[in-house]
């Protein structure tokens, strides 16, 4: 079974081919990413109108390129598959309506994906099941909690009530004055700070809903970052190590925190960790020690399928294959697609 899958919900255009059987691990032929994080550092963000225009370019030159690299030929390919939502329309639309166009062209099934079900089953690709566990989703758009019965089945536990984690590292990393995005840099300017030098609110820690709140944090580095220098827009650079650090060490003691609870409430002992703030080896390296203690199991994706990638694509539309779904050529994106009620 060979399936190929397009990811185009925001500004990486990519194209993987997996191939896979029921139960078994899947194999990763080809990965290929164009990331645009050059183009659109220079806006410190991502220039909607920038990002598609710039999938349309990369699209064909990428699916030729993994065709090559999974040495298979279009016509053996069996299914197309494309992230349909959630992101910004113009993107999807792109990756979309190519993927369903190739599978029209060949007569081959088409499975519209949801991004967000991609990044929760990309720690298993390499496993192929996917077993009872609670998912933490980390991204620069969404932070989610969920608790997963099976493939298919998933019940939202919580969510942000306004910032994502990734979003929250972006906005923190642009005030202190770092590159886009955020999330790398402040992880590697905390390697040199102290995580208690300043102390920043863990919010909604006490409350008992499974929600997360960063804005109130955002705001405390940025009143931090003003009181210790009115001149705010060029903080001392003798600072930034320990804001990084302290900044980075509340947002992880949250998610712990929460998830954790969250696994104990839904009486699961995996707990799955997915989405581009997942690669933050400090978060990492602090579930693993947490969950250790509480006799918990926890996976992580591997590095190349935390942020946005198509093989992750792949991998749920190959799930949804082996239980016969597919996806009508008329079905619409949706930008704001949810993935559980
Ligand atoms: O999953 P992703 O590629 O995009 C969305 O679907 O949103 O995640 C991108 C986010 C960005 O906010 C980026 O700053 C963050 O992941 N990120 C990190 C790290 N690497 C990427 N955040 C913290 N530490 C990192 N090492
Ligand atoms: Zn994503």
């Amino acid at each position: 079974m060979l399936l190929l899958a397009i990811e185009s919900s925001c500004d990486e255009t990519a194209v993987a081919i997996l191939s896979g059987e029921p139960g078994e691990p899947a194999q990763i032929l080809a990965s290929e990413i164009a990331s645009q994080i050059e183009l659109h550092r220079v806006y410190g963000g991502v220039v909607p109108e920038l990002a598609s225009r710039n999938h349309s370019l990369h699209l064909r030159p990428l699916v030729e390129q993994a065709l090559k690299n999974a040495n298979v030929s279009l016509k053996e390919i069996d299914c197309f598959a494309a992230t349909s939502g959630p992101g910004l329309a113009s993107s999807l639309l792109i990756g979309a309506t190519a993927a369903k166009a190739l599978a029209l062209a060949s007569s081959k099934p088409f499975i519209a994906v949801n991004h967000l079900e991609g990044h929760l089953l990309s720690p298993y690709v390499a496993a192929g099941n996917v077993p009872p566990h609670v998912a933490l989703i980390v991204s620069g758009g969404h932070t989610l909690l969920l608790d997963v019965e099976k493939p298919g089945s998933y019940r939202r536990l919580g969510s942000t009530r306004d910032d994502a984690a990734g979003e929250a590292f972006d906005k923190v990393g642009k005030m202190l004055g770092l590159p886009y995005p955020g999330g790398p840099e402040i992880e590697k300017t905390a390697k040199s700070g102290n995580p208690e030098a300043f102390s920043f609110p863990r919010s909604m820690l006490k409350d008992r809903s499974f929600d997360f709140s960063f804005s109130g944090l955002k705001t405390a580095v940025l009143y931090t970052l003003t009181d210790r220098n009115p001149d705010y827009g060029t903080p001392r650079s003798s600072d930034l190590p320990d804001l990084c650090a302290s900044f980075q060490q509340a947002v992880i003691d949250v998610l712990i925190a929460k998830t954790l609870r969250a696994a104990k409430h839904a009486g699961r002992d995996t707990i799955a960790l997915s989405g581009g703030v997942s690669l933050n080896q400090a978060l990492r390296d602090s579930f693993a020690q947490a969950c250790k203690k509480e006799g918990l199991t926890l996976l992580t994706a591997d590095s190349g399928l935390c942020t946005d990638n198509a093989a992750m694509i792949a991998f749920a539309a190959l799930l949804h294959h082996f239980e016969g779904r597919q996806s009508p050529l008329d079905a619409d994106i949706d930008p704001n697609l949810a993935l559980a009620p």
